[in-house]
C-alpha cells in the first residue's frame, strides 16, 4: 500500500501572508490542493497532513478522507515527519511518500516513476532532484566524484564551494516506512537554523549501510515551490501555460493566452474559443463551439454549446445552448439562463430561473424570479425583490411583454402574454392576456410655457 505525509506545518514568514503558506494560491486554488491531487493520481490511498500555524486553516479545507498531526512549535521538516509517528507506525511494512504541500507543481507521473525507481534499486530513501539554474536556498544535493548520492546540505549550512551545486532537493521523496522510523529516531538539530531536518535521513540511512538514491526528474518545473510572493506568480505562470497548452491541444481556441486563466478542473468542448482576460474556475464545465470573452469571468458554472459571453460575470449558475450575454452582464448564483436567451449590456440576473428564447437587451435587474419562455423585457425594466426585510420572488408567464421602465414590486405573477405597458409600477398580479397600465394619465397643458416662462431668460 501507497501512503503519504504532507508537510505544511510552516508559517510561510517570506509569504507574507496571514493564511499558512500552502494555503497561499496559485490559479485561484491553494498549493497543497494540487499537492493532494497528484498524490491521489498516484494511487495514494492514506494520507496525513502535517499541520501548526494556523491548522484550524488548513483542517477546514481538507477533506474527511485525510488525516492530520499537528506541530507545535514547527521546528523543521523532520520534526513535522516525528509528529505522524502513529501514521507511521501504521505503515512501517509500506512505502510513504514525503513531500512539501508548497509545490503544486508535482505530478502523479513523477511520484510514480520515483517510486519505481526506489523500488528498483531496493532503497531506503528515494529523494526527486533536478537541476535548477538558481541554486540560491535550496537543499543542494552533494554526490562523490563517482556520482554516489553522500548527503543533502541545506543552503544556509552550506560552504561557498557546497552553494555552487545546482541538484537541487525537490522536497519529495520515498522511504520505507521502517527505515523512516530509524531515521526519525536519529536526526539532530545540530545545523545553522537549529531544526530538525529532515534532509538529514539521507546521510543516516546511508551511514545504517541502507541504499539511498535520487530519481532526477527530466522536467525541472515540477519541483519548484514558492517560498515567497514572487516565486507564487512564477508558479501560476506556469501552471496557467500548462494548463493553456494542455486545453489548446484538446482543441480549445485561445487565439491569445494574455490574461486567460483556467483553473485546472475546468472542462472546455471543441472549437470554444478563449479570447483575452478571460478567467474561468471552480467545478466549471463549458460545451462546445461557445465563445467566451473578451473580459469575462466564470465561477462553477455550467455552460452549453454555442454560448456566447462578451465581457460577463457568471457565478455559480447554468447557461444553456445558445444563450448570448452582454456586453457587460453579470449572472449570480443560483440562476438558469434557458436555451438561446439573449441578455445585453447592462442586466444583472440573480437566483432566478429564464425560460429558452426570453429577451432581455437593456439596462434590467432580474432578481429572484422565474421568467418563462420567450418573455420580452424592455429596457430598464426592475424586479423590486426587497422590501427592506424580506425577499419575494415575480412570476413571470411565458410570452409577456414588460414594457420600458416596468416596476414589478415583489411577489407579483405577470401571467402569460400579458402586456404591461412602458413605465408601469405593477403591485398586483395579471392575468394572462391582459394588459396592465399602471400610470398617471398623460395631461397636455396648452400654452402653458408662454404664460408661466419658467425658463431662465426666457422673454
Ligand atoms: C526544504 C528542504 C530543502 C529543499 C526544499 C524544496 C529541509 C530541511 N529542506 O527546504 O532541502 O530543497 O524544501 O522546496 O527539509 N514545514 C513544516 N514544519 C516545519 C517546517 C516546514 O510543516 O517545521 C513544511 C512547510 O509548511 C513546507 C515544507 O515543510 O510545506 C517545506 O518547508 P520550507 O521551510 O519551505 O523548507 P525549505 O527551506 O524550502
Ligand atoms: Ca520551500
Amino acid at each position: 500500500m501507497k501512503c503519504a505525509i504532507i508537510l505544511a506545518g510552516g508559517k510561510g514568514t517570506r509569504m507574507k501572508a496571514d493564511c499558512p503558506k500552502v494555503m497561499c494560491k496559485v490559479l485561484f486554488k491553494p498549493m497543497i490542493s494540487y499537492v493532494i491531487d497528484a498524490v491521489r493520481e498516484a494511487g495514494v490511498e492514506d494520507i496525513c497532513v502535517i499541520t501548526g500555524y494556523k491548522h484550524e486553516e488548513v483542517e477546514a479545507y481538507l477533506d474527511e478522507n485525510i488525516k492530520t498531526a499537528l506541530q507545535e512549535p514547527q521546528l523543521g521538516t523532520g520534526h513535522a515527519v516525528m509528529q505522524a509517528n502513529d501514521f507511521i507506525a501504521s505503515h512501517l511494512g509500506d512505502e510513504i511518500l514525503i513531500l512539501n504541500g508548497d509545490g503544486p507543481l508535482m505530478d502523479a507521473d513523477t511520484i510514480n516513476k520515483a517510486y519505481d525507481y526506489h523500488r528498483k534499486n531496493n532503497n531506503a530513501v528515494t529523494l526527486i532532484s533536478a537541476i535548477v539554474e538558481d541554486p540560491t536556498g535550496i537543499g543542494h544535493i552533494k554526490r562523490d566524484e563517482n556520482g554516489t548520492l553522500l548527503r543533502i546540505v541545506e543552503h544556509k549550512d552550506a560552504t561557498d564551494e557546497e552553494k555552487l551545486i545546482k541538484e537541487s532537493n525537490a522536497g519529495c521523496y520515498w522511504f520505507d516506512g521502517g527505515e523512516l522510523k530509524y531515521a526519525l529516531e536519529n536526526i539532530t538539530n545540530d545545523n545553522v537554523q537549529n531544526e530538525y531536518y529532515l534532509t538529514d535521513s539521507v546521510e543516516i540511512l546511508l551511514g545504517a549501510g541502507k541504499n539511498a538514491g535520487a530519481y532526477v526528474v527530466e522536467n525541472s518545473e515540477v519541483v519548484l515551490g514558492a517560498n515567497d510572493r514572487k516565486q507564487l506568480n512564477d508558479l501560476n505562470t506556469i501552471m496557467r501555460r500548462n494548463i493553456n497548452n494542455r486545453l489548446m491541444l484538446e482543441g480549445v481556441d485561445i487565439p491569445c493566452t494574455d490574461g486567460v486563466m483556467i483553473g485546472k478542473d475546468v472542462k472546455i468542448g471543441n472549437s470554444t474559443v478563449i479570447l483575452p482576460n478571460t478567467i474561468i474556475i471552480g467545478d466549471t464545465v463549458v460545451g462546445d463551439g461557445c465563445t467566451l470573452g473578451p473580459n469575462t469571468y466564470i465561477d462553477n458554472s455550467k455552460i452549453g454549446d454555442g454560448v456566447i459571453l462578451d465581457n460577463c460575470k457568471i457565478l455559480d449558475s447554468t447557461i444553456e445552448n445558445g444563450v448570448d450575454c452582454g456586453p457587460f452582464v453579470k449572472v449570480r448564483a443560483n440562476s438558469t439562463l434557458g436555451e438561446k436567451v439573449h441578455i445585453g449590456n447592462f442586466v444583472e440576473v440573480k437566483n432566478s430561473n429564464v425560460g429558452a428564447g426570453t429577451k432581455s437587451a437593456h439596462l434590467t435587474y432580474i432578481g429572484d424570479s422565474d421568467v418563462g419562455r420567450d418573455v420580452n423585457f424592455g429596457c430598464g425594466t426592475v424586479t423590486c425583490n426587497y422590501d427592506g426585510k424580506n425577499k419575494t420572488r415575480c412570476s413571470i408567464g411565458d410570452g409577456a411583454f414588460i414594457g420600458c421602465n416596468t416596476n414589478l414590486i415583489a411577489p407579483v405573477e405577470v401571467g402569460d402574454m400579458a402586456y404591461i405597458a412602458a413605465g408601469s409600477t405593477i403591485t398586483d398580479d395579471i392575468p394572462d392576456k391582459a394588459l396592465s397600465v399602471a400610470r398617471a394619465k398623460q395631461v397636455n397643458k396648452e400654452g402653458w410655457v408662454d404664460r408661466k416662462k419658467p425658463f431662465k431668460n426666457q422673454k
